[in-house]
């Protein structure tokens, strides 16, 4: 049986409030800003930030200033730059130690030319650069936290040109609040006067999307993606299937400059085929999650080359109203996931969550339209006008594999 699950209503709701009483709303927000504002005001990340980021791919021993110079000419000479992605990440174990002063020293052998240096280089090609921290003593990898550095270490970060901050949650002190831990890491990032997105990794541990949201630019929902279609780790890590469930119901709480964080991409790993990878990006976008790119840019092949690039799927996540999509229909392994976009359309994806091929039907009802309304079908991945249509859209969808389409009045 199909069960159609509820449409958001909460922004054509809030559409045609603001027709109505535009300036009604437009008076009482300004009146309540000061104290009410429920996304972080450092004006950052208005679309979810793309980037890459070292963790994924490289891990702990093999990240090095070799490595994260090559993600950034990679990311140029790729088209991934022209494509949008932006900012170049390196995750935990670039920090070694502090000085007698409390300074954050990078690893001298890893990174020779020191961070500065490093900065310097990515931005030198147009882009932006990113470092990690942790809101505990030691980072999860077990190199320095910020914990009593925070106002020291973003300083540091600002004077080395950082742009983009991720703090982790591992070896927190007994106690410690995920949310007035990651209040001092903002007002510090702030005091620097440098714009800094900041990306809150807590894993979803303390529900972030209930009090992140005047915090941190994104924070990552849920424990650790691992390079798998579905697979629950005992510790926490999860795979594509079990993110997706993660991160449905908490589809209200991201919009633009704070976004549900569904972890770095997959993509190109090698543990999934080139059709998860493909259901799995066409997910993220649906989402407006943060697109991180966690493979090897330097080395791709043609066909991750194609998931990463494809700027149809890529202007679905970047869609400026920043709405998060969710599931609207589910029937076993075979569901519909919509988005809807500022263009009055939505993005559809098709998901076949099981072995075999199956079709699946979008039913307009399901996706916020009248069965009457005739609609363009445009498919994202085979990048084809279909025939217009009303009522509903079925395809036939591979086994662990979605069809995404964009479906237009
Ligand atoms: C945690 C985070 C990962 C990564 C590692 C680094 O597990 O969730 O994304 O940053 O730490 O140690």
């Amino acid at each position: 049986m199909i069960r159609i699950l509820p449409l958001p209503v909460r922004s054509q709701f809030l559409r045609s409030l603001l027709r109505v009483s535009g300036l009604a709303l437009a008076l009482c927000s300004l009146l309540l800003a000061p104290c009410c504002s429920h996304a972080l005001e450092n004006g950052l990340a208005r679309t979810p930030p793309m980037g890459w980021n070292s963790w994924n791919r490289f891990g702990c021993k093999n990240v090095n200033e070799s490595v994260v110079r090559a993600a950034a000419d990679a990311m140029v000479s790729s088209g991934m730059k022209s494509a949008g992605y932006q900012y170049i990440v390196i995750d935990d174990c670039w920090q070694i130690g502090r000085d007698a002063a409390g300074n954050i020293l990078a690893d001298p052998e890893k990174y020779p030319h020191g961070i500065k240096a490093l900065a310097d280089y990515v931005h030198s090609k147009g882009l932006k650069f990113g470092i990690y921290t942790d809101a505990g003593v030691k980072t999860c990898a077990g190199r320095p936290g910020s914990l009593g550095h925070e106002y020291q270490d973003a300083a540091q970060y600002a004077r080395w040109g950082v742009d983009f901050v991720k703090e982790d949650w591992c070896n927190t002190v007994s106690g410690q609040s995920s949310e007035a831990s990651y209040t001092v890491m903002r007002n510090a990032l702030a005091a620097t006067g440098r714009p800094i997105v900041f990306s809150i990794c807590e894993w979803g541990s303390t529900k972030p999307w209930l009090w992140a949201g005047p915090i941190g630019n994104m924070w990552r929902a849920t424990g650790d993606i691992q390079d798998c279609w579905d697979c629950k780790r005992p510790w926490g890590g999860n795979g594509v299937l079990q993110i997706l469930d993660l991160m449905d119901p908490i589809y209200s709480y991201s919009g633009p400059g704070h976004w549900n964080d569904a972890d770095m991409l997959e993509v190109g790993n090698g543990g999934m085929t080139d059709a998860e990878y493909q259901a799995h990006f066409s997910l993220w976008a649906l989402f407006s999650a943060p697109l991180m790119a966690g493979n090897d840019m330097a080395h791709m092949t043609d066909a991750t080359r194609e998931i990463l690039l494809n700027k149809e799927v890529i202007g679905v996540d970047q869609d400026p109203m920043g709405i998060q999509g969710h599931r609207v229909q589910k029937d076993g392994d075979l569901e519909v996931w919509c988005k809807q976009l500022g263009d009055g359309g939505r993005a559809v994806v098709l998901l076949n969550r099981g072995d075999k091929p199956a079709t699946i039907t979008a039913n307009w009802t399901a996706i916020g339209y009248p069965s009457s309304l005739k609609a363009k079908v445009r498919d994202l991945w085979l990048h084809q006008d279909l025939a217009s249509r009303a009522g509903s859209y079925a395809a036939q969808v591979p086994g662990k594999a979605a069809v995404m389409v964009r479906i237009t009045p």
